[in-house]
Parts: C-alpha cells; structure tokens; sequence
C-alpha cells in the first residue's frame, strides 16, 4: 500500500503503515461530492437521496435485534435460522450512517451507532451450515462500512468504536480466514467464486477498520494470487475480444450457473476494488482491468444481448452454456463500476453503463439499499445507494 494523498488524515500504525479514514467504500471527498450535489437540488443524486430517506432502515427510530448466535442455513438438528436480524441491522446502520454524515442531523448518527453498539456487546458466534461463511462474507464488510462512515462522530466514544471493532476482528475474521484456506473442507473448486469475494471483501474492510496491515495485505494477496475461485484470474477466467469492436470481454465463473450469483460477484469485485483504491491500491486496473472485462461481459449479457462462452467444468459440473436463470437480476451494484471505469478512468464500459441504467430505471430513477430490493436475503447481498454515493458528472 501506497502512503495515500489523503496521509494528514491518516493514522499511522505502528508499522508506519498509513491507512486513510474515511477509506473503505467512500472518502471525505466522495461526502464532500455528494453533500454539494444533495444541496444543490441535482439530478441523479437528488432521487437517490430521496430514495434513502425513504427506506425505513434509514429512519431515526429503527430498532436493533441482536443476537448473540446468528444462524444461517437450515438442516436437521441445526437451531432456526435468524440471520435476517443481521442483515437489516447492518443495512441499517449503514443507511443511517450516511444519512448523518450527508445531512449533519446527529440523531441518524445515534441510532446508527446504538445499532453496531448492540451488536458489538452481544454477537459470539455465526453458526448453521456452510452458509455460516456466506453471513461471515456479506454482513462483516457491510458493518465495517458503517462504521469506517460512523467512526468520525464525535457522540460515538473510541471505546465503542473498538469494542465493535474487536467483535469484528474475534467473530468475522475468522472465519473469513478459515474459509480462505480450508474452504470447508471441500475440495478447492468446490465454492463458487462469490464465498471467496465476500471473504475477502470482509476481510480487507477489516483489515482498514481496525489499522491491520497484515489482515488487509492477506485479503488483497488472496484475491491476487489465492487457490480459489475468488481469486481474479479463476473469478474471470476466459477472455474474449467483443466481436465488431476492441472490447475485451471476460466470462466469469458463476456465468453458467445462473445470473443472480454471476452478478452478485460484480457486486463483490466493486466493494473489494473501491475499497483498496481508497487506500491507494488499485485493483480496478489489476491485470489490464479484468473487472472491467468481466463486468461488460456479465452486464452485456443480463441487458439481452449474446455474449462468447466456453464450457465450465470443476469437480462438481460441466455447463455447456450460459445459464439464463435469473437473466436481468437487478442488484444495485453497477454505479461503482460505471463511475470509475468510465467517468473517472474514461474507459468503455458501454454494457456496464447499459445495466446501471436499467437497474436505475427499475428502482425508481436511482439505486436503492437494503429494503428496497425485498426482504429476502438477495436484497441485502449489497449496501447499494450507488446513485447517491459514486455517480459522477459524466
Ligand atoms: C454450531 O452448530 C452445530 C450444529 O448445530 C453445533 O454442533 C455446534 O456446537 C455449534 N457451534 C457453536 C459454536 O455454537
Ligand atoms: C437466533 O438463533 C439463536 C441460536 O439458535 C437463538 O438463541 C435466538 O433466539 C435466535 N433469535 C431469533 C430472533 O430467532
Ligand atoms: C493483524 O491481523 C493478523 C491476522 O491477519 C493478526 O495475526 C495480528 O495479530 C493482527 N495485528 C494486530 C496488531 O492486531
Ligand atoms: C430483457 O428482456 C426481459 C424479458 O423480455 C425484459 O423484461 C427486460 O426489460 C429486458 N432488459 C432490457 C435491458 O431491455
Ligand atoms: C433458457 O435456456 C434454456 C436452456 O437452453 C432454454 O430452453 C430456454 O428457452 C431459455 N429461456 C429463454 C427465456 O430464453
Ligand atoms: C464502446 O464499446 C461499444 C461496444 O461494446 C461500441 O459499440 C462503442 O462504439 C464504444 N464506444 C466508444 C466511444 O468507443
């Protein structure tokens, strides 16, 4: 890692490291960005916004439900599932989080922190069958997130702040590092590539939020260079020229499984690769900007155009073709991607721009968070508000 731009605001460890806070998915610039466009009354940002003050997690008087023992997945003798308690908790911390930090009303702020304050004194243990590594994946970064925004308040004490960090480093790091290395006991192909990512994606936001270099250097070097299907090469393994064009397109690992997990890893890629940028590492441009490759790919096919594939086959499956299960699955997941590929990096992310408009088009004029996409777990796989939180004058 690179000492950042932003090093004044950095807290040095003692490694001489210098991590940046606010440095996970956003930086002071990006509130600065959208503070000024919510002002101004501007289009997009203005709907997001709206869209955000709407959603009930991001209300003043939402209540947590934490849990000592989160559960995810059934089977016979395991206890009752109850991780919907996590993820809207988390979703909501999130929401208000942002909320106070865009609108300076310090009573969003409170409720934020009494919701990773309860969780902080009160999770040991996620438990259920493998999908416990699901929970360990998705909800950990999505808590460190709200926090990284919350830690900048003056009303939440540092000893809070570390309490719910300490819970993060005893309850979630874990796992995510027991599932990188053992994957369960599977076999190494076994996992898809989205266990993988949401490992690594909890992992390295861990790794920010509680100034560990060592944790995030693991998360980043796993996904460089790991053994599973998370780690970039395999996650985006074939590429292919676009036929008519100069386009590189790349098929992903879930392509032939169905589209609700093949775009839940775009959702993943953006929160690992945003999260490094804004600590001056970036993976964006990681092997000739493969998430770009795999993102129009993945993007081009769920807008309904045909796209190359090549059989997949593990230890597990062989699949001929691209599965259309699912095919147009609206994720709010594809702003951060357009954002920096094209309005920041001036690349063609034409298919990618394609889908976040369609996903804009079908949440209501921009994307919404955790609430507005059901109340099943899908709905919760990402924080979303990427209209608000990384459009870009274009
Ligand atoms: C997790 O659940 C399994 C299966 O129900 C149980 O055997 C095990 O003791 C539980 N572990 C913890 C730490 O609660
Ligand atoms: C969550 O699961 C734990 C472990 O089985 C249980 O003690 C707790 O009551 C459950 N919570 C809810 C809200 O169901
Ligand atoms: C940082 O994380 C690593 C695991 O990656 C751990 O072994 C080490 O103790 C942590 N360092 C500190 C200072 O907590
Ligand atoms: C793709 O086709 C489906 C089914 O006809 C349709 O509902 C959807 O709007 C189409 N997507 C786009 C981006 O046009
Ligand atoms: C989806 O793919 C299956 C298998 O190739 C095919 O039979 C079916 O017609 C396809 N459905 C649509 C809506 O394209
Ligand atoms: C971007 O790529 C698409 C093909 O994916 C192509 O049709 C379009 O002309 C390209 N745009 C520019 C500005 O080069």
């Amino acid at each position: 890692m690179r000492i950042s731009v932003f090093a004044s605001q950095a807290l040095l460890t003692g490694l001489g490291f210098a991590f940046t806070h606010p440095g996970l998915l956003h930086t002071g610039a990006d509130f600065e960005r959208v503070v000024a466009k919510v002002k101004a009354n501007s289009e997009p940002w203005k709907t997001g916004w709206t869209i955000l003050t709407s959603n009930s997690h991001a209300s003043a008087t939402y209540k947590a439900s934490p849990q000592a023992t989160v559960i995810r997945g059934t089977c016979d003798g395991c206890a009752s599932e109850n991780y919907s308690k996590l993820f809207n908790d988390a979703a909501a911390a999130y929401a208000l989080a942002l909320r106070w930090k865009i609108s300076g009303d310090t009573s969003f702020a409170d409720t934020g922190k009494s919701i990773l304050d309860a969780w902080a004194s009160t999770l040991k243990v996620i438990n259920g069958t493998s999908d416990k590594f699901l929970a360990s994946g998705i909800y950990g970064y999505q808590l460190a997130n709200a926090a990284e925004v919350l830690r900048s308040y003056s009303g939440w004490p540092a000893s809070n702040f570390n309490a719910l960090s300490t819970m993060l480093v005893s309850v979630f790091y874990p796992m995510n590092h027991a599932f990188l290395v053992n994957h369960n006991g599977a076999t190494i192909d076994h996992y898809w590539a989205n266990w993988d990512l949401a490992n690594i994606a909890t992992m390295q936001a861990i790794g920010v939020l509680s100034d560990n270099q060592t944790m995030y250097n693991e998360a980043v070097n796993y996904f460089k260079t790991g053994a599973g299907n998370g780690a970039l090469p395999k996650a985006i393994w074939k590429l292919y020229t676009e036929s008519g064009s100069t386009k590189g397109l790349g098929q992903n690992q879930e392509a032939g499984r169905d589209q609700g997990h093949a775009t839940l890893d775009f959702s993943l890629l953006g929160v690992i690769a945003q999260q490094s940028y804004n600590q001056g590492d970036d993976l964006f441009g990681y092997l000739s900007n493969r998430i770009l490759a795999g993102s129009e790919y993945c993007a081009k096919y769920n807008v309904n155009k045909t796209v190359p594939y090549a059989t997949y086959t593990n230890s597990d499956v062989t699949q001929t073709i691209i599965s259309n299960a699912s095919r147009g699955t609206v994720r709010p997941a594809w702003e951060l991607l357009y954002a920096h590929y094209s309005s920041l990096k001036g690349l063609n992310a034409s298919w990618t721009g394609k889908m976040r408009d369609y996903v804009v088009e079908q949440s209501g004029g921009a994307e919404g968070g955790g609430g507005n996409y059901g109340s099943t777990s899908g709905g919760f796989d990402q924080l979303g508000y990427g209209t608000l939180m990384y459009r870009l004058d274009a």
